[in-house]
């Protein structure tokens, strides 16, 4: 049987809940979402935490950064639902058990957070999962102490680049696959694409078999999914 696509939720539902929300992640599990992606961080003392961005400006009533803020400090700033900035502590309490392929990234190109791959890891290995997560990184050095700690774990690199000779790269890195930007067509390595909102891109995508897509909308993703197949 042919593989088919699976549609990642893409900072959870941000179509219709604030991106990196618990709220959003609610819905998504209760609607029987297949995957869902989120971007993970440390605060001051060291507690991971979801959000996109390294400054909590964009997404809270807040402004700086998040390794700035103890937990404690950073939960006083709401997201624009009111909900504070949800812990991986949180997020894991809710997809524990639960049937969705989770694809955790490391926010780490821009600072590298003292020790997060074994704070993540360890929290990720307490957990009851049905499927071994998908660690990604724009940052290969975070994917190789992971590696590192857990080898036998998902890994895949994330860019927006070209990648020349993908084989071998995903050979000789020891990745499970590539989070593109940008379809590679025709290249016989595991790849997901971002961001996948456009109708049209996605039936391609889907027709090709590619092994996923990051979608800000889900449910139309879904539905357009369930359509082609019928
Ligand atoms: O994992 C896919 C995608 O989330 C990577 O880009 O910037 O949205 O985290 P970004
Ligand atoms: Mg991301």
């Amino acid at each position: 049987m042919v593989k088919q696509t699976m549609v990642f939720g893409h900072r959870g539902y941000p179509a219709k809940f604030p991106e990196n929300s618990l709220a959003g992640f609610t819905y998504a599990v209760e609607h029987q979402i297949e995957g869902l992606e989120f971007d993970v961080h440390l605060t001051k003392d060291s507690v991971p935490v979801i959000m996109h961005d390294e400054k909590i400006n964009r997404t809270t009533d807040g402004k700086g950064y998040i390794q700035d803020y103890t937990l404690a400090e950073l939960r006083q700033f709401k997201l624009a639902n009111g909900d504070p900035v949800p812990t991986l502590a949180e997020f894991l309490k809710l997809v524990a058990n639960q049937e969705v392929q989770l694809n955790l990234e490391f926010k780490t190109d821009k600072i590298q957070y003292p020790n997060i791959e074994r704070i993540v890891m360890g929290m990720v290995h307490a957990t009851p999962l049905r499927h071994p997560v998908i660690f990604s990184s724009f940052h290969l050095p975070t994917i190789k102490r992971c590696q590192a700690l857990a080898p036998d774990e998902l890994y895949c690199w994330l860019t927006d680049k070209r990648v020349k000779d993908p084989v071998d790269f995903v050979r000789q890195e020891h990745l499970a696959g590539l989070h593109l930007s940008h379809y590679q067509d025709g290249v016989p390595v595991v790849e997901r694409i971002w961001t996948v909102d456009s109708v049209r891109q996605a039936k391609r995508l889907f027709q090709d078999h590619v092994a996923g897509i990051f979608t800000d909308d889900f449910v139309t993703m879904m539905a357009l999914k369930r359509e082609l197949l019928d």
